[in-house]
């Protein structure tokens, strides 16, 4: 039984694994072939934060391979009232296959995970966000060839999406250049843990620095799900860390742009950028789903 909690979680060869698995159930899926390997499983979805992609993606998922999802808020569970988590963990892993949740504390999902009798995915917590850099280092692949070696340029916020790409780097073998404003950088004990196993991470506070050379240019909301009430505050250190053409000319030529979305136009990305030839991030959005339900495979099939 494997959680996926982090992408460290995983094995550089697991997650190779999962990405070759999602090509081929996206290939699938177009030509219109059946793939049920979930039959008769449940999937619980446990969400405190608000969700499109994550839910729909492995609501849909979960369908397409045979099996049911159940989407839980959790303010309308006995968790929203008080129930342990361990308590809930031990109830729900008796009757689901697998659990899904979205949540602030990274320990909440640990804890539930210490519990748990079945596999427990992280679909996003204040720390990491893995799922997503499933899909974005497949959604590279799909454009461009293998990651390993390339340069992935992360412009803004050291939140839980950059320390998901810092983990990617030690799976996947690309280089990460990490540009964040003073006070903004991402989480160093989890960078300097990433780093032992061999991520390769430069981290600055100049974006075009970042940005030099990179095959890849990302970047994510300035203010995130939790911190609403720091927006006005963000917007001011985060000025200068819009990535917009100057940033993506310092870039390889052919350069792809990324964001997780939900986005905002004219603040961490120009609207020319992620509107613009260079930007994938319709195919990153909807292969959560493929690399997703590849996952789900890996875990409960
Ligand atoms: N990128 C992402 O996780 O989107 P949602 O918040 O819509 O799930
Ligand atoms: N960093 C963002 C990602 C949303 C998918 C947040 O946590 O709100």
């Amino acid at each position: 039984m494997r959680h996926f909690i982090t992408l460290l979680d995983i094995t550089a060869e697991e997650a190779r694994h999962i990405l070759n698995r999602a090509a081929i159930i996206k290939r699938m899926l177009r030509e219109g072939k059946e793939h049920k390997p979930l039959a008769g499983k449940t999937l619980g979805m446990i969400f405190d934060k608000a969700s499109t992609r994550t839910r729909v993606s492995f609501e849909v998922g979960m369908f397409q391979l045979g099996g049911h999802a159940l989407f839980l808020h959790s303010s309308d569970t006995q968790l929203g009232r008080g129930e342990p988590i361990e308590d809930a963990a031990r109830v729900l892993s008796r009757m689901l296959d697998g659990i899904v949740i979205r949540t602030y504390g990274h320990d909440m999902v640990q804890r539930f995970a210490a519990h748990s009798l079945v596999p427990v995915i992280n679909a996003l917590t204040d720390l990491t966000h893995p799922c997503q850099i499933l899909a974005d280092v497949f959604t590279f692949e799909e454009h461009r060839g293998s990651i390993q070696g390339k340069t992935v340029a992360w412009i803004g916020d050291g939140n839980n999406m950059a320390h998901s790409w810092i983990n990617g780097s030690v799976s996947f073998g690309y280089k990460l250049n990490i540009a964040c404003p003073e006070g903004y950088s991402p989480d160093l004990k989890l960078l300097a843990a990433a780093r032992e196993l061999g991520a390769d991470v430069t981290l600055s506070d100049d974006p075009l620095l970042a940005a030099r050379d990179a095959d890849l240019v990302t970047t994510d909301v300035w203010a995130s799900m939790g911190q609403e009430e720091e927006q006005r505050i963000r917007e001011k250190a985060f000025a200068g860390y819009q990535v917009d053409k100057n940033v993506m000319l310092q870039a390889q030529p052919d350069a792809l742009f990324m964001h997780c979305l939900p986005a905002h136009r004219d603040q961490e990305v120009a609207a020319d950028v992620i509107d613009g030839a260079q930007s994938v991030v319709w195919d990153e959005a909807e292969n959560r789903l493929h690399a997703q339900k590849a996952l789900l495979e890996f875990l409960l099939a």
